[in-house]
């Protein structure tokens, strides 16, 4: 028999649908002010294999030449990006949602059995919960991600006011390319977010909207769910 149970509460729902927009706008404006000097490459000496990004990559997004436009996007919008992700974590501290977040001891080795078991290599699926080993590692991941941005954000914003901070990202040309690595590694991150999304399905994206899963009632899932307290 199938029945509703309650997966993600309203608040979490909140902080991850506002966090996308925001994200979308601080990588949008954030290329925006990248294009003016935009001096990154994959390669070595002369060699170039990948350039961060090619004119026709600007030219198939139509990337309008704006530099003040972007730097008012990106340094009104981190702010909102900062306080949503800051409350995220509050909340989730808060509410005693880390516990099925965090990693715990048995997560690195789980994840792998569950990598093995996408990639078809391996039947049995590692114990699930609210979110696998391999989830509670991304997502915990993406949150110290966020953090990394600010920091490193804050540093190349105000380098001279925040000097302290720039020498901890080891100056402020290391500050700003770990910066940059951020941004790429939020764009992989979302690649394979919404194809992970898009395989677990229809009502596993429902449960992110609504808050309420529908599960074939089985002992040992009900149990867990159970545990989600309203
Ligand atoms: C089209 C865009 C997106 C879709 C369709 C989407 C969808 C979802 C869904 C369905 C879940 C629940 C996963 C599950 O129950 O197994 C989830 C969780 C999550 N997503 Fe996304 N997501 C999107 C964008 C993003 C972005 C841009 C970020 C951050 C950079 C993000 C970070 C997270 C995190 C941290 C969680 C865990 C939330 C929690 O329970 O506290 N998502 N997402």
């Amino acid at each position: 028999m199938k029945r509703i149970v309650k997966k993600h509460r309203l608040a979490i729902r909140w902080f991850h649908w506002v966090n996308f927009p925001l994200l979308a706008i601080m990588i949008w404006s954030g290329i925006l002010i990248y294009w003016a000097n935009d001096v990154y490459k994959l390669g070595w000496g002369n060699k170039t294999i990948l350039k961060f990004f090619p004119q026709s990559f600007y030219d198939a997004l139509h990337i309008p030449y704006k530099l003040a436009l972007g730097m008012a996007m990106h340094f009104f919008f981190m702010w909102l990006f900062f306080v949503n992700g800051l409350l995220y974590v509050l909340y989730t501290f808060i509410s005693g949602e880390w516990r099925y977040l965090l990693p715990n001891r048995h997560s690195f080795k789980e994840a792998w059995l569950v990598v093995l078991h996408d990639l078809h290599l391996r039947k049995q699926l590692p114990p699930q919960g609210k979110y696998n080993a391999a989830q509670r590692i991304v997502y915990s991941a993406i949150i110290v991600m966020g953090f990394g941005s600010i920091v490193t954000g804050l540093a190349i914003y105000k380098p001279t006011q925040f000097y302290w901070l720039c020498a901890i990202c080891g100056g402020y040309e290391a500050a700003r390319i770990e910066h940059f690595v951020l941004m790429i590694g939020y764009c992989l991150f979302f690649i394979i977010h919404v194809i992970q999304v898009i395989l677990a399905g229809w009502n596993n994206f429902r449960a992110m909207v609504t808050g309420f899963d529908v599960v074939k009632d089985t002992p040992v899932l009900s149990e867990e769910i159970i545990d989600d307290k309203p």
